[in-house]
């Protein structure tokens, strides 16, 4: 029997804590769709490991082998082609992608980010939040497009900040919400219940 699930692309630059949430959500068919390859610009990327226990495989790609963002990214399409990949999935991918991927995979790129979007954009999302003194922080999973960060948003959940807690312990508990929350995202988009209208996504 043909497996009808669809088939994700992971890109990981770390621990991959994010990639292991969705390995095992779709080991235990709790969301409609299977890891069919992990990509690492980092060779020592720990993602790397959980792929290949999980039996999915990996492949790192040295960023020390192309001049350009784009050649990068045109050998990041040519490396996923054979995969067929219906979604990718960025998780802690610490990479801007160019117009070339973003475009080879238009509508199609989701991203994990630990800040309730539009505020605090960028590599450093946690410990700003703590800096602001912010009350509120969370997790927003989005669409990908050419601007960082910026994408129209599937989901988001708030995290509160507790007085005088370290950005260890916050991001913990953001990683939490994040374990929960990609899976729940990647149902959606799977089951085509997130359609983009603009800025909006919903059913219709
Ligand atoms: C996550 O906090 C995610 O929001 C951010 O990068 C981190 C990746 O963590 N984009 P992990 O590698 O999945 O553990």
């Amino acid at each position: 029997m043909t497996d009808k699930r669809a088939s994700l692309a992971v890109l990981c630059s770390g621990r991959g804590s994010n990639l292991q949430a969705i390995l095992d959500a779709a080991k235990k068919r709790l969301i409609p769709a299977r890891v069919a390859v992990v990509v690492s610009d980092r060779k020592d990327a720990k993602a790397l490991s959980r792929a290949l226990k999980a039996g999915v495989p990996a492949h790192f790609l040295d960023p020390r082998g192309f001049l350009t963002r784009h050649d990068y990214d045109c050998a990041l399409v040519k490396l996923l082609k054979p995969y067929r990949v219906n979604l990718v999935c960025l998780a802690g991918f610490m990479r801007i992608l160019s117009p070339v991927f973003v475009k080879a995979y238009a509508g199609r790129i989701l991203n994990i980010h630990p800040a309730l979007l539009p505020a605090f954009p960028g590599a450093h999302a946690v410990s700003e939040a703590l800096s602001w003194g912010v009350k509120v922080t969370g997790v927003t999973v989005h669409f990908v497009d050419e601007k960082i960060d910026h994408g129209p948003i599937i989901l988001q959940e708030p995290v509160a900040i507790h007085e005088g807690e370290s950005e260890k312990h916050l991001l913990g508990r953001i990683h939490c919400v994040e374990h929960r929350l990609y899976p729940e995202a990647i149902k959606r988009v799977v089951a085509g219940k997130a359609k983009v209208r603009g800025r909006q996504v919903g059913k219709a």
